[in-house]
């Protein structure tokens, strides 16, 4: 915890104040806490922006857990909030549009994911991408999910230039069944296949222009969250690589679920626990020196619901004190009483054993 000190400040007030911002993302290994940070971010920009949208891209979506209120694909105002509005999208094509029997459409669909995996996804996070543009939101905040789901969706631009370059030779091969893909782009009738591929090259351009916007470190960031284990830490330097490498910024790492050396802990195990935290909060710090660590402390229960949300909140804007009653006389003369305690417990095993061996 003393590494920390010359570190830049362990909070997201960075993010807070960084009013040109437009495009937050939330990431991190699964069930890591993506969905709290991200709702409790979108919670306190909503009190510093005109607007606020959270999206979440995760098909398990949980933003209805955390806010308790039931979310669509359109941008619902979340309970209690005036300028706070949530979704939930799909990054999966509907297939609710296309029901079984379209052999034709089916066939070429799966040919098309098949021979570019993500696609699909792409293709409904360039949509959803076009559609919020549209909305003028100040900020939108992406719940994403687990860590390789969504480097694939930062990697939609070139997926769709593939899928582009793709489907020209998919054109030649099937003919007439790409007039059947009208129902994909949403084109109801005069369609043809100029038509699907310009409404294609749009969305490239669409894709395009956002990908620049993903670069641009005025205008995007990504948060990580992650916990102080091996395996989160492993996956949190591989996402900041990959982050780095698609060139998103990324200057912020939230540790969740710390124990903090609270007065009362007396388990052996939670103390061993500890122990292992530290050893990775160190390497944490030692890592990302440059970057803006907040900790946040497990807390017994779930974060669930908007008061649970805004209570946990305010760890995000100032440091956690753990309520360290250590050194006061109280606090003392408890931990000298149980001490006094386990030592005649001790005494009295050992005299026990003792004896055993004498008799023996
Ligand atoms: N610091 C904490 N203390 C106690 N419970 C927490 C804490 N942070 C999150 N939780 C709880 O842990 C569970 C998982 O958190 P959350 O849903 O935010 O994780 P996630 O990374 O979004 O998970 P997934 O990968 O499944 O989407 C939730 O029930 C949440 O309320
Ligand atoms: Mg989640």
């Amino acid at each position: 915890m003393s590494s920390c000190q010359d570190s830049p400040e362990g909070t997201v007030q960075n993010i807070l104040g960084q009013e040109s911002l437009k495009w937050v993302f939330v990431g991190g290994k699964g069930g890591v806490g993506k969905t709290t940070c991200s709702s409790i971010i979108s919670i306190l920009l909503s009190r510093v922006r005109s607007s606020v949208l959270i999206i979440s891209t995760d098909p398990a979506h949980n933003l209805s857990d955390a806010f308790q209120q039931r979310f669509t694909k359109s941008p619902t105002l979340v309970n209690g909030f005036t300028n706070l509005y949530a979704m939930e999208v799909d990054p999966t094509l509907e297939n609710e549009e296309t029901p079984g029997g379209s052999d034709g459409m089916d066939g070429l669909l799966s040919d098309l994911s098949n021979a570019i995996p993500g696609i699909d996804e792409a293709m409904s996070f360039a949509e959803m991408l076009k559609l919020v543009q549209t909305m003028d939101y100040s900020v939108i905040v992406f719940d994403t999910a687990p860590t390789g789901h969504t480097l694939r969706l930062l990697q939609f631009p070139s997926t769709l230039e593939k899928g582009l370059a793709k489907l020209m030779t998919l054109k030649n091969k099937f003919g007439g069944l790409l007039s059947q893909m009208t129902r994909l782009f949403g084109v109801d009738d005069g369609f043809s296949e100029d038509a699907i591929l310009g409404r294609l090259e749009g969305m490239k351009d669409v894709i395009e222009q956002v990908n620049k916007q993903f670069k641009d470190p005025d205008l995007t960031t990504f948060v990580c969250v992650c916990i102080p284990e091996f395996l989160s830490l492993y996956e949190t330097e591989r996402l900041v690589q990959e982050l780095t490498k698609f060139e998103i910024d990324t200057h912020n790492i939230i540790i969740n679920q710390v124990l903090f050396d609270e007065d009362a802990v007396e388990s052996k195990l939670l103390k061993a626990r500890m122990r292992m935290q530290q050893k990775y909060l160190d390497q944490f710090y030692m890592l990302y020196d440059d970057f803006h660590i907040t900790k946040l402390p497990l807390l017994p229960e779930e974060v669930c619901g908007v008061e649970a949300l805004k209570s946990f909140s305010r760890h995000f804007i100032s440091p956690y004190r753990p309520s360290i009653h250590k050194g006061t006389l109280e606090e003392l003369e408890r931990r000298v009483s149980t001490l006094r305690e386990r030592l005649k417990g001790a005494e009295a095993e050992l005299e026990r054993l003792r004896k055993g061996k004498q008799k023996a």
